[in-house]
């Protein structure tokens, strides 16, 4: 199985064309009367996606009332009103703008003892397949080759669980926590085999930074050591690439 590219002169085309697929999915499944069930992802990658379905939501009528979400990952120790949670960072960028049933969003607990977390991690797992399935992942990946929080080493078939957080991933973060000694050590992140388990994957990568990992994952062997490599094994997984994020393929 081949990862499929698209690459896009712009990072706006490569938004529309990335809504394009979350609009015919949602409009799709509210015609029949079913839910639609989205992985979501955070970082500075998935923003102007958001931007873009809230503009939807608001100027189209796109309505979320039939989705449910589950979003990749949190990290330890931060509670969803702290800033830089991702239970925070969702409702901020895009379910506080849409009108999507906050009971509906799934984001990881970062806040439990680490005596409940296998427990916590294995009812995430569980919601998930309650709600049907992922039918669309959403992916950033993170300079390390990571995806959600999976860092390297991290198998084929690991499932979701408490992680060690790389240095660089610490680095890359610190911008937004504005000093390294803030950024956590630890996260809570759906495993690769969960992601590897959603019925279509879509993976945004913007700028030079992230083109010497976007091309090992897509191009180098399926390992451990890349985790976004295994995507390679997925039936239909897309990446979906402005020019410089492609400029080492
Ligand atoms: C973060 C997140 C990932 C994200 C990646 C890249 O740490 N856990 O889900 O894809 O790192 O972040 P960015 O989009 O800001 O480059």
């Amino acid at each position: 199985m081949a990862i499929t590219v698209q690459t896009y002169t712009t990072k706006e085309e490569a938004v529309r064309v990335a809504a394009d697929a979350f609009e015919a999915l949602i409009r799709e499944r509210a015609k029949a009367g079913k839910t639609a069930v989205l992985g979501l992802a955070t970082g500075s990658t998935p923003i102007a996606l958001y931007k873009e379905l809230i503009r939807r939501h608001k100027e189209n009528g796109l309505s979320f009332k039939n989705v449910i979400s589950f979003n990749l990952d949190e990290y330890c120790g931060l509670p969803g009103t702290h800033d830089q949670s991702y239970r925070y960072f969702m409702n901020d960028q895009l379910f506080n703008h849409i009108d999507i049933d906050k009971a509906n969003t799934h984001v990881p607990l970062g806040t439990l003892p680490d005596a409940e977390i296998d427990a916590h991690c294995k009812s995430y797992e569980e919601a998930i397949k309650a709600a049907g399935g992922i039918d669309i992942q959403l992916l950033g990946i993170g300079r390390t080759g990571h995806i959600g929080f999976n860092e390297p080493p991290s198998s084929a078939e690991s499932r979701t669980r408490k992680v060690h957080l790389d240095e660089l991933t610490r680095k890359d973060n610190a911008v937004f926590f504005g000093d390294l000694a803030k950024v956590p050590h630890y996260a809570v992140t759906m495993g690769c085999g969960t992601v590897l388990d959603a019925k279509k994957v879509l993976l945004l990568a913007w700028g030079e930074p992230k083109a010497e990992i976007v091309a090992k994952s897509i191009k180098g062997p399926q390992t451990e050591q890349v985790p976004a490599s295994w995507l390679q094994k997925h039936k239909d997984c897309v990446f979906i690439l402005d020019k410089a994020a492609a400029s080492k393929l």
